[in-house]
Parts: C-alpha cells; structure tokens; sequence
C-alpha cells in the first residue's frame, strides 16, 4: 500500500513540475475498456498545461503511430475505433505529447465476442471422398467447450473414423473415407461459453454416389494408339520374316 501511495505521489509530483499532463476519456477501470465486436470506441486525449494550444499530441496503437488530421492534434485529440475487431482484443492506444514523450497516457482495449456459429449449412460429399466441417470457435472470454454431435448423439472418434482438430479459432471435423451409411445426416457442432449461451450451428450432410474419376475417354485413346502400333509392328515383321523365308 505504502508502495502504491509512494508511487502515486511520485506520478503527481513529476507531471505537476513539468506543468503539463494528459489524459484519455474515457479512461476504464484500471485503464481497460470493454468493447464487443463491431462497436465505435472514441477515445479523447487532451492535455492540460500552461500551453494548452501549444501542445500537439501523438496517438499510438500498439507502438504504431496513428495519423492524424490536422485540427486534430493540438490541445485535444479524438480517435475512433468503428467497427471493432478481433486484432483490437488487447490493444493499447496510447497519447502523448509530441514536446515530451513522456508525458503520456494509455488505455487498453478487451473485446469480447462469441463464436461464430448459427444456421444450417448443406454440405454434399461423394462416397471415398473427404468430408470436412469446420466451426468458429473465436471466443473472448475463451469456449469452456466444443462439442460435435451427428444425427443427435456425440460423435463416436473412434468408431467411424473421425478426427476432430483445433487451433484455437477453427474446430473441425474430419471423416478421411466417407461412407453413405456412416456418414451422412445432420452434424452440429456446439460451443458453451462462460457468458454467452451455448451457440449451435448445424450441417446437413448427404453423401452421394461416387461418380468415375477417370478420365475414361482419354484412356481408352490411348490403349487403341498403342494396339495399333504393336499391330503394325507385328505385320511389318511378318512381312520381313516372310520374304525371308522365300
Ligand atoms: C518531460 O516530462 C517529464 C515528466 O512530466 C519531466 O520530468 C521532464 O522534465 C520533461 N522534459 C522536458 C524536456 O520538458
Ligand atoms: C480516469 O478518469 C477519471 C475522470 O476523468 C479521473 O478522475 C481519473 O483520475 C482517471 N484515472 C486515471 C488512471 O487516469
Ligand atoms: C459484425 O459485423 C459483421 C459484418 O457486418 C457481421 O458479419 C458480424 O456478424 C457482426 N458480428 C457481431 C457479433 O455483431
Ligand atoms: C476481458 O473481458 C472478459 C469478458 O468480460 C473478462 O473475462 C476478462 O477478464 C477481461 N480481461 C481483462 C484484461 O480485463
Ligand atoms: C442420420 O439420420 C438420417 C436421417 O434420419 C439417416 O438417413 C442417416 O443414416 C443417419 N446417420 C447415421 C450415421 O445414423
Ligand atoms: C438435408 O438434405 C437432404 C438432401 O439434400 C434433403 O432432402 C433434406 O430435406 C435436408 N434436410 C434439411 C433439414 O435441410
């Protein structure tokens, strides 16, 4: 505590001997600000010194400048953040003045969202062929769970030759050798959050006849060419084989 208030008081003192500080409205809880997706952040950034007119502000995302239009820098500074997106979840914007880099202010960015998952999908898949379905699973805070199910019961990873993979913002779902009685019916994958509710989303997979792959046409082609070469081979060395013999 005594740190803290040591600290604090260090803090007052430095910024009021320099006679300039900043500040960033709003400024959160302990300088974060919660956002979800797709909202507008502004943020306002103003100095308050002996000249205030004077003084021209810097804003940085994550150590990047941001440009700023001309009108916009002296005294007070706005930047707005429309929409938000996944890459602002941690970001700092910070402002400082462009006299004295450190007299300076900082909040950070905590963006929540859920996963990605809602509708049916129609997925059609030949017989052989590979089936793979994939969900979102981007989620702040993090998904608790994920869970694939077909034709309403869990779906067996051992039994029919599934395998289910993540990497954090994608889980799918792969079957290598599809079977039509193996395979096919409507897959959901469902994801439980702490805060949001649990959030489903399905896939209506019907496996088809296996059609020929071949190219057949070309094939046949090419068998009849070397036919009729071995054939004249064979005719011509009759021939010679023939006369020889007279
Ligand atoms: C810049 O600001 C810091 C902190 O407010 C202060 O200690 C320092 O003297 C200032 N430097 C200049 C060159 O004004
Ligand atoms: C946050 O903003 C409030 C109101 O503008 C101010 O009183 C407070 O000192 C600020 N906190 C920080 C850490 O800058
Ligand atoms: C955010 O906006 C995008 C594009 O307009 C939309 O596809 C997406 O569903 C929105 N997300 C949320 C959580 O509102
Ligand atoms: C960000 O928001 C989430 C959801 O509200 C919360 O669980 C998490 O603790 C927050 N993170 C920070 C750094 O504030
Ligand atoms: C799932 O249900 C559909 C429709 O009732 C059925 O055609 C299909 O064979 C079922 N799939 C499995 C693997 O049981
Ligand atoms: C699933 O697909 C089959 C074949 O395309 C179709 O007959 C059936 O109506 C679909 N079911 C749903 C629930 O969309």
């Amino acid at each position: 505590m005594r740190l803290i208030a040591l600290f604090l008081l260090h803090l007052y003192c430095s910024t009021q001997t320099s006679g300039a500080n900043i500040q960033i409205t709003p400024n959160g809880t302990d300088g974060v600000i919660q956002a979800t997706l797709n909202d507008t952040v502004t943020l306002v950034c103003e100095s308050e010194g002996d000249t205030e007119d004077e003084n021209e502000l810097v804003w940085l995302r994550n150590g990047a400048k941001i440009n700023l239009q001309e009108g916009n820098k002296k005294g007070s500074s706005r930047v707005c953040i429309s929409p938000v997106i996944y890459e602002d979840k941690g970001a700092t914007f910070s402002c400082y003045l462009h006299s004295n880099a450190s007299v300076t202010a900082s909040v950070t960015l905590n963006v929540t969202y859920a996963p990605q998952l809602s509708g049916l999908e129609q997925v059609t898949v030949e017989e052989d062929e590979m089936l793979v379905l994939r969900c979102d699973m981007r989620a702040n805070p993090l998904v608790s769970s994920m869970l694939w199910k077909l034709n309403g019961s869990m779906v067996d990873l051992q039994a029919e030759g599934f395998t289910v993979t993540s990497d954090g913002v994608t889980s799918v779902l792969q079957a290598s050798r599809v079977e039509k009685s193996v395979h096919g019916g409507t897959y959901e994958c469902t994801a439980t959050s702490p805060i949001y509710n649990t959030l489903t989303k399905s896939f209506n997979v019907t496996v088809t006849e296996k059609t020929m792959k071949f190219p057949l046409m070309p094939m046949i082609a090419g068998l009849v060419v070397v036919f009729l070469t071995a054939l004249l081979a064979i005719v011509s060395r009759w021939r010679k084989i023939t006369k020889c013999c007279k």
